[in-house]
């Protein structure tokens, strides 16, 4: 059947997203479907309805992609799609709210308050160590760090949106969790020198990725728990993939949900389709899988 895979569009995450893209491209190709990649642009609708695919694969990351704009034109048309729908992919992609569904359904998550940019140059909003990010954006862009200790709050870039979010600093390890469906994959351990940022996530070499993390039992079932839960809190579909906190020194308790991503990095250091490979599930068949499960 025919598949026109999206892929670029218009977010901070594009590049990301290209790569995502042409590496499902290859891999439905080798699965047997016939693909139509798709640099999804203003004129999205109109293609799509030129090209009539069977289904779409969606392989946006971020803004428009991601947060249930896409999905929206795809219902609209009719045509089916992979991945989350309209509700959970907006849910998912304004890290505020997905935070109350979160606490709503007993998942720990950390305090977080919208603030403005105003706001948060002018004085600490809480007290340091805090995060301070786009409250709808992925891949580490626009994350600024406060530090324990710091006299100044941070000065923000200039393409920052003019509503933040602020959140307490979780510190320790960086561990992750795809579910696939009704089934949590596995939990990867992400080693850094520093930070787990976008050069760390898309350079070849950039992290380690331990899998299965070398952590005691009762974590890695917490992971592979509130993965589902929150992927099934959100209303999520086919694949999405939820990130951790881990502070070891408070066992149990120190593990904390930072958020779930209903579309995952698809790129050749991403994480999803190395918890799938890990599975015995090889890229073709992901892939396969995810667009066998679209729908509309
Ligand atoms: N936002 C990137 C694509 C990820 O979560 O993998
Ligand atoms: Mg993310």
């Amino acid at each position: 059947s025919r598949i026109a895979v999206l892929m670029g569009g218009l977010s901070a995450e594009r590049e990301v997203s290209l790569s995502s893209g042409r590496e499902c491209a290859d891999a439905l190709r080798v699965a047997g479907y016939d693909v139509i990649e798709v640099d999804a642009g203003p004129d999205l609708a109109a293609r799509l309805v030129e090209i009539a695919p069977d289904a779409v694969f969606n392989a946006l990351h971020g803004r428009w992609g991601e947060d249930g704009c896409v999905q929206g034109i795809l219902e609209w048309l009719r045509i089916p799609y992979s991945h989350s729908g309209v509700l959970a992919s907006a849910l998912a992609m304004d890290k505020q709210r997905s935070k109350q569904v979160f606490r709503a359904a007993g998942l720990p998550v950390v305090d977080s308050v919208l603030a403005s940019r105003d706001a948060v140059e002018a004085a600490h909003v809480m007290a340091a160590p805090y995060v301070v990010k786009p409250n709808n954006e992925g891949s580490s862009v626009g994350v600024y760090i406060v530090h324990d200790g710091a006299n100044s709050p941070p000065k923000l870039s200039a393409e920052m949106p003019d509503v933040v979010m602020v959140e307490t600093y979780a510190p320790g390890r960086e561990l992750t969790t795809a579910v696939l469906g009704d089934r949590a994959l596995a939990v990867t351990d992400i080693i850094t020198s520093g930070w787990y940022d976008y050069h760390a996530k898309y350079s070849v070499g950039g992290s380690r990725h331990e899998i299965p993390a070398n952590i005691p039992a009762e974590i890695e079932a917490a992971c592979r728990d509130y993965a589902l839960r929150a992927h099934q809190a959100l209303g999520c579909r086919g694949l999405s993939r939820t990130d951790f906190r881990w502070d070891e020194s408070r066992g149990l308790a120190g593990l904390i949900l930072l958020e779930t991503n209903t579309q995952p990095g698809m790129t050749p250091t991403s994480l999803a389709p190395e918890q799938a490979a890990h599975c015995g599930m090889p890229f073709p068949e992901l892939c396969a899988w995810i667009v066998e499960d679209a729908s509309c």
